[in-house]
């Protein structure tokens, strides 16, 4: 479960003072599938970076699993970043000199498992995104929506509880954004909680909640009708 309470980030650039987060109160149920929307520059980036540890809070609290996250060591941060998290990025982020197999292999080896014992986990984060048989393939050579799908299975590869994924579908066209949020789907379907950031209506209706943000703060949280049954929180 994920509580933030009263977060407030203020970033600086010369004189002039920005909160890019005026003060976010939200709670993040085990299993839940959130889509957080909002327009340009409202806040999305920074409060999902807040919840990976990519960023740090000016004010205010996030707590993972009763941890709050700014009392981490350092190492208590990579570990958190390698084993209770995966991210998802617009722009993929991957080694493109490196094999599939390589890539999706990267969080087990900086969470410190090393060798053969990493097999097993890699073909199944492959296999469930359909990739498996690029398994030797460079990077580079995949097309854009196939290195979405090995930077899926390197988020799930450490099977973290939470998949945070920022704007996942922003650089792919609508086939290939169809088969990443099926894929966020299943995942969801299988327990995994997800957090992601989409600008695209459609996307968030995929999400079983979706949380709105303006000038860095919440403005609506609702429960999506086609997904669940409930009425509107907050
Ligand atoms: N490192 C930084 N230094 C200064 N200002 C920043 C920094 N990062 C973000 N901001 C500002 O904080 C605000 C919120 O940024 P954020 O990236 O969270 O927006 P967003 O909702 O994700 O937007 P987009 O949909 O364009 O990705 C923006 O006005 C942005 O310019
Ligand atoms: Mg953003």
């Amino acid at each position: 479960m994920i509580t933030i309470q009263g977060v407030k980030k203020l970033y600086k650039t010369g004189k002039k003072e920005f909160y890019a987060l005026a003060g976010v109160d939200l709670t993040i149920e085990d299993g839940e599938f959130v889509a957080i929307t909002g327009k340009s520059g409202s806040g999305k980036s920074t409060l999902l970076n807040m919840i990976g540890t990519l960023d740090r809070v000016t004010e205010g609290t996030v707590l993972v699993d009763g941890r709050d996250l700014s009392t981490l060591s350092g190492k208590e941060v990579a570990n958190y970043r390698n084993k209770t998290v995966g991210f998802v990025f617009q722009s993929f982020y991957l080694e493109p000199s490196y094999t599939v197999y390589d890539n999706v292999e990267l969080p087990l080896v900086l969470a410190g498992s090393v060798g053969k014992r990493n097999r097993a986990r890699v073909e199944e984060a492959l296999t469930a995104v359909g990739l498996l048989s690029k398994i030797k393939e460079k990077a580079r050579d995949l097309s854009g929506g196939e290195q979405q799908r090995v930077a899926i299975a390197r988020a799930i590869a450490g099977d973290p509880s939470y998949i945070l994924a920022d704007e996942p579908c922003g650089n792919l066209d609508t086939a290939n954004s169809e088969n990443i949020m099926n894929i966020l789907a299943a995942l969801h379907a299988s327990g995994k909680t997800i957090i992601m950031v989409t600008h695209d209506p459609e996307d968030a209706q995929k999400a079983d909640r979706i949380v709105t943000m303006s000038d860095g703060k919440i403005v609506a949280d609702t429960k999506n009708a086609d997904t669940a049954p409930q009425t509107a929180t907050a």
